[in-house]
């Protein structure tokens, strides 16, 4: 199939938010890095509301739009799928689109709940097609920059990694009660942006082996119903009558890495003024780099000069001689900015590159048994918070 030519057939079941920009990773994936992908075809973006299905599969050249999930499932002709819907729908539509032999690249986090994701994780070890996890920022060419700085050990030893992921897209106490305010402890900041930062921290600075300090709250407990479709973070008609916000707002807690390196992390959807505040610094015995989404064209690199009158750090300008920046972008050019849907392209090119086997493909997506691990991470945020803030094992690296 993959490697005689035909054209990969490709769907993205849901058209929101992240659905689109799925959907705008697959139609560029060939005009990035190098050849061997087949050719791509569009075949269909699948989502309840069919007018945004239909609106998306225009704008971005699909062939159709199609009112369910099943509708992929049920398609022979379809063989990689994006799920982008939200997080509870993720193991149904996992296992039919795997039994139906297609490969599946699915949203973070993994699932709903911890027994779905360690059912999902479950289903990848006896699956003889891909299973991957959109774990967006590690295609940042800033933040793999510092990574490779760090496993270069141009920072010398770690000594500590202060992550967060602030966001204020649920600041507003009129913003609709959607299905991100639904799910316990662990599904609302923590799931949502927290394991992105997660994933972040590991990339870059290892495996995190316990966490402890957590503390998980709620700043606005209720929230209107909405009286229509609610596409991601935008406001939407709303009730008078209100339920329940089921899961935090905010959370900290600190973390130790298998290295002996120490973390402290926050999130929050709460945060007025910041809409995408993905950030960290990471600091050595032999220097030390920052990254801010909200400027992802740059990162900051001290390598400790001992000159103090030009003690400080340096802005690294984004560029060519990064991972993903070089082949990745139209204008190769250092200055030109980063930008989060060449992201979503970098990942969906992985995902298409593991599924054909070319020979030179880009690092590997997160697997469905890594992204259980980032849920198991949660888990053990909540637990914490549950016990005064007492520190909490996290499963070993499978
Ligand atoms: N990697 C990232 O940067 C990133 C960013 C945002 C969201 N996400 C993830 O993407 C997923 C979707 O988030 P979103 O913000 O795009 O959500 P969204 O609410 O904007 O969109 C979800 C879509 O799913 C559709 N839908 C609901 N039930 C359906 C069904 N049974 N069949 C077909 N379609 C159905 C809805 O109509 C909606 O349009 C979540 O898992 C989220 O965590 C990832």
């Amino acid at each position: 199939m993959t490697t005689s030519g035909k054209p990969l057939s490709v769907a993205v079941i849901g058209a929101g938010m992240a659905g689109r920009s799925h959907a705008a990773g697959y139609r560029n994936v060939n005009t990035v890095f190098g050849a061997g992908l087949p050719p791509v075809r569009l075949a269909a973006i699948a989502d309840a509301n069919v007018a945004l299905g239909e609106d998306a599969a225009r704008r971005y050249g699909f062939e159709k739009a199609l009112p369910s999930w099943e509708a992929v499932v049920e398609d022979p002709t379809i063989d990689a799928v994006s799920i982008v819907v939200g997080n509870a729908l993720h193991r149904p539509i996992a296992e039919a689109l795997v039994a139906a032999g297609k490969h599946v690249l699915c949203e973070k986090p993994l699932a709903g709940s911890l027994e779905d994701a360690r059912a999902m994780a479950e289903l990848e070890r006896s699956a003889d097609v891909v299973t991957a996890v959109g774990y967006t920022f590690r295609r940042s060419p800033g933040i793999a920059g510092i990574r490779d700085h760090v496993q270069r050990g141009e920072l010398g030893d770690l000594t500590l990694f202060s992550g967060r992921y602030w966001c204020d897209y649920a600041t507003d106490p009129r913003g609709p009660l959607s299905w991100r305010f639904k799910g316990g402890a662990g599904s609302g900041a923590l799931g949502d942006v927290g394991s992105h930062i997660i994933d972040a921290a590991e990339y870059v600075a290892g495996p995190i082996v316990s966490v402890s300090g957590a503390s998980l709250s709620t700043q606005i407990p209720k929230r209107p119903l909405p009286l229509g479709a609610v596409v991601g973070h935008n406001a939407a008609p709303v009730s008078d009558e209100f339920g329940e916000v089921e899961n935090e707002d905010t959370a900290s807690f600190t973390a130790r890495f298998e290295s002996g390196l120490v973390g402290t992390f926050s999130v929050t959807r709460t945060g007025f003024g910041l809409p995408n505040g993905l950030a960290f610094d990471v600091l050595g015995v032999g220097g030390r780099a920052a990254f801010d989404q909200h400027r992802p064209a740059e990162y900051l690199f001290d390598d400790a000069q001992p000159d103090a009158r030009t003690r400080g750090a340096r802005q690294v300008i984004v560029g060519p001689h990064l991972p993903y920046f070089a082949g990745g972008v139209p204008m190769e050019a250092a200055g030109v900015g980063a930008n989060n849907a060449d992201n979503f392209t970098y990942q969906t090119r992985a995902f298409l590159d593991q599924v054909a086997g070319v020979a030179e493909p880009l690092p590997a997506c997160a697997t469905f048994a890594d992204a259980l691990r980032t849920m198991e991470i949660i888990q053990a945020v909540v637990d914490s918070s549950r016990n005064g803030g007492a520190a909490v094992a996290v499963p070993p690296v499978v």
